[in-house]
């Protein structure tokens, strides 16, 4: 696990680099204020999973570095504005993330929320740029991709779920469907990126569309594990907030010992979907373990 966590550590490296240039700073600007708060979010710690999971899906396809990275740097804009809006007060009101301040505390609230909205659109920006791919087609396949990941139909439908799930209490089916819009989509696209960028074949793009399903799911009961077992310094943010919300989730409806399991067995499952890239795809099959180990 130690070499896993190096490898997940250079990933990260590279992928700041990028987002550090794209996100430019600009010191003499009357609106810097907007971009030093989108760099906040962005360039402030987390695991970085999903550009792992670009980076070593197109390691599958011997697609350029330059490429992955750029696709990478997108999504952790799109998955960093989705957590600036998630800790607004007018959703989870949450006052701390990645072991710092939220960015509304740390500037306001409308700032907040600009700088989510300039980092969903500038996410668009990077992919349809020449510089992520030099095919039009794969660009355009790109944006549409996570665009559905992103929106009414993934990530944000997710969340309104998420809201509701407040006030109704959910069913099994009903949170499988919640979590996979809210979290599994993105994941899904982070890991399809590679195929994309490479060209790959259906069998291929079958096989890690598979992978993410599961470990799509198997990250989101982990994250409510951590909610209800995690210890507020490690993880970097509140827990025992979806309790408190009174918020139904796997670990709600099934207990902690039955989620571990479940979050388990869905990890194993996601890498025997890989069993077609052999040892090619150890560093995907080592993640899936990953997220389901980790403590924060
Ligand atoms: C947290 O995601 C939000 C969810 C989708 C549950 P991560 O656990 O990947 O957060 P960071 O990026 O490491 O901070
Ligand atoms: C948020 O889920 C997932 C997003 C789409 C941002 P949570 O509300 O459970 O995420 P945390 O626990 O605050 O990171
Ligand atoms: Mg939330
Ligand atoms: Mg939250
Ligand atoms: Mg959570």
């Amino acid at each position: 696990m130690s070499d896993f966590k190096d490898q997940l550590a250079k990933c990260a490296s590279k992928v700041d680099a990028v987002l550090d240039r794209l996100l430019r700073e600009q010191n003499e600007d009357p609106e810097a204020r907007l971009m030093e708060a989108m760099r906040y979010a962005t360039l402030s710690g987390g695991k970085r999973i999903r550009p792992f999971m670009v980076v070593a899906g197109s390691g599958l396809f011997n697609v350029a570095e330059s490429s992955a990275l750029r696709v990478a740097a997108a999504i952790e804009m799109v998955h960093s504005y989705s957590l600036v809006h998630d800790d607004l007060p007018a959703m989870d009101d949450d006052d701390m993330r990645r072991g710092r301040p939220t960015c509304h505390m740390e500037f306001d609230e409308a700032t907040a929320i600009l700088a989510g909205d300039a980092l969903l659109t500038g996410a668009f920006e990077v992919l349809a740029d020449d510089e992520t791919h030099a095919d039009a087609t794969v660009r355009s396949e790109l944006v549409l991709s996570l665009a559905h990941a992103a929106g009414a139909a993934g990530m944000v439908g997710g969340q309104m779920l998420d809201l509701l799930a407040e006030e109704n209490s959910l069913k099994m089916a009903e949170i499988t469907r919640l979590q996979r819009m809210k979290t599994g989509e993105l994941i899904g696209f982070s890991c399809e990126a590679g195929a994309i960028l490479g060209k790959a074949p259906q069998t291929s793009r079958h096989a890690l569309h598979a992978y993410a399903h599961d470990l799509g799911l198997a990250f989101q009961i982990t994250d409510d594990l951590l909610d209800v077992e995690g210890d507020a310094s490690e993880v970097g943010k509140a827990v025992g907030k979806d309790a408190d919300a009174g918020k139904e989730t796997f670990v709600s409806l099934m207990g902690v010992e039955r989620a571990h399991g479940q979050a388990q067995m869905l990890a194993d499952q996601a890498a025997q979907h890989l069993e077609i890239f052999d040892e090619r795809a150890k560093p995907l099959i080592e993640l899936a373990q990953f997220v389901v180990k980790r403590r924060a």
